[in-house]
């Protein structure tokens, strides 16, 4: 049995439903259910004995200590987090909240838990820690990629908060012996993906007959990598990472924003034309800046492959069409996480600091 946190969310789901499709051991599934929370996502686990979801915070450590004693796990993936920039310049105090304060206290339960294992299982027993490229800061066009050696700088109150618990993991490794792996990734696309977020928000929208907002000039550079080589690379970490190590995790497909904009254009265009035989491009409006946006990220993942053979299996030209399938197939996945929650945000969001003239 593993516990996996914030496995109703984008990646965590995805990895709790490809970890379930591979082999026979069980997930404890802890979720919050925040809005970025979604069970439908999990429907296809509803009757799967391997599979408890208990809804519950990271932070609440009398549920993580009653969870941990009944179900024994040999092992905690931690993806709980707050996740969205954006959200995090509106309201910063959920990020230190659930980021620095929940990692703190779900270390502090864990710690508890494998200090009263037995000798074999505690030497056997990993915390896997998601975390993020964006604690290396921004990088300048030409600069090398982020490796493991490059220092934290995060400009954003969620990257601040993402790194504050970086940082707690490796205190508690190396000040009280736990056995922790943490992995840093670039943006993540693919299904499940909330449409808060660039991609799936270009596509809804685009879909939706919305303006399709760019911050700024949209020459922001990401590396993005499709969500099952994520997910396959934290697989690989937790089985034969080096304890105490960090792993970046990237799919070697720098792109400026706008170019990404205008290849989910490009596939709509082919897979669901506009009735009027427009172009989506046409959709595309340019928006007020991020504040503090970082301009570009790049992740060399050098060390992953040299040390445990990994590397992502989908090209982005393979994982971006997959994905503009996937959201036009379900349509009603996306119709139901377009709460009241969600488009109070859109409103909020994209009508005042951050939007002139989009949706
Ligand atoms: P997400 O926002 O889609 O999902 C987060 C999940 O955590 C949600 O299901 C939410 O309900 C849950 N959650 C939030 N607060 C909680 C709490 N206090 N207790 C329990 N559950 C809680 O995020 P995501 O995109 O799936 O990201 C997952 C992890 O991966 C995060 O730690 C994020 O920092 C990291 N990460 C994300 C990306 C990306 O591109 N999305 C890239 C690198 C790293
Ligand atoms: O790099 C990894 C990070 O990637 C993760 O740690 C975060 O959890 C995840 O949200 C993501 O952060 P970004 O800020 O890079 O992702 P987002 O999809 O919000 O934005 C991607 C880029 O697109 C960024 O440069 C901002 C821009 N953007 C975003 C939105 C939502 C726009 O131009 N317009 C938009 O409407």
């Amino acid at each position: 049995m593993i516990l996996v946190t914030g496995g109703a969310g984008f990646i965590g789901a995805n990895f709790v439903l490809d970890w379930l499709a591979e082999q026979q051991e069980g997930v404890v599934n802890l979720d919050k259910l925040t809005y970025a929370g979604n069970l439908e996502t999990l429907a296809t686990l509803k009757d799967v004995k391997a599979h408890v979801f208990v809804r519950g915070d990271i932070g609440d450590s009398a549920l993580v200590d009653k969870l941990l004693a009944e179900h024994q796990p040999r092992a905690v993936v931690n993806f709980a987090a707050e996740s969205h920039v954006d959200r995090s310049i509106h309201g910063p105090e959920d990020f230190v909240q659930t980021n620095v304060v929940g990692t703190f206290r779900l270390l502090e339960s864990v710690r508890g838990y494998w200090n009263g294992l037995p000798a074999d299982r505690k030497a056997a027993f990993r915390f896997l820690h998601v975390s993020t490229d964006e604690v290396y800061g921004s990088l300048k066009t030409g600069e090398p990629a982020f490796t493991e050696e490059t220092k934290y700088e995060p400009n954003s109150p969620y990257s601040a908060s993402k790194a504050a618990s970086d940082h707690l993991v490796r205190a508690w490794h190396h000040t009280y012996g736990l056995p922790v792996l943490t992995t840093n990734c670039s943006n993540n696309y693919g299904p499940y993906h909330f449409p808060e977020k660039l991609i799936p928000l270009m596509i809804v929208n685009a879909l939706a007959g919305k303006p399709l907002p760019v911050y700024g000039d949209g020459m922001q550079v990401r590396d993005w990598l499709y969500v099952k080589d994520h997910c396959s690379a934290i697989r690989r970490v937790l089985e034969a990472g080096r304890l105490g190590e960090t792993y970046n995790v990237g799919g070697w497909n720098e792109k400026p924003n706008i170019e990404i904009v205008r290849t989910v254009c490009a596939l709509l265009d082919e897979l669901k034309p506009r009735a009027d035989g427009k172009p989506y491009s046409e959709q595309i409006a340019y928006v007020v800046d991020r504040p503090g946006h970082d301009r570009r990220y790049a992740i060399d993942a050098r060390k992953l492959e040299r040390e445990l053979g990994w590397k992502p299996e989908e090209t982005f030209e393979t994982g971006i069409r997959k994905t503009v399938e996937w959201y036009l197939a379900n349509g009603e996945w996306v119709r139901n996480v377009q709460s009241g929650a969600y488009r109070e945000w859109v409103q909020k969001h994209y009508a005042s600091s951050a939007g002139k003239g989009a949706a």
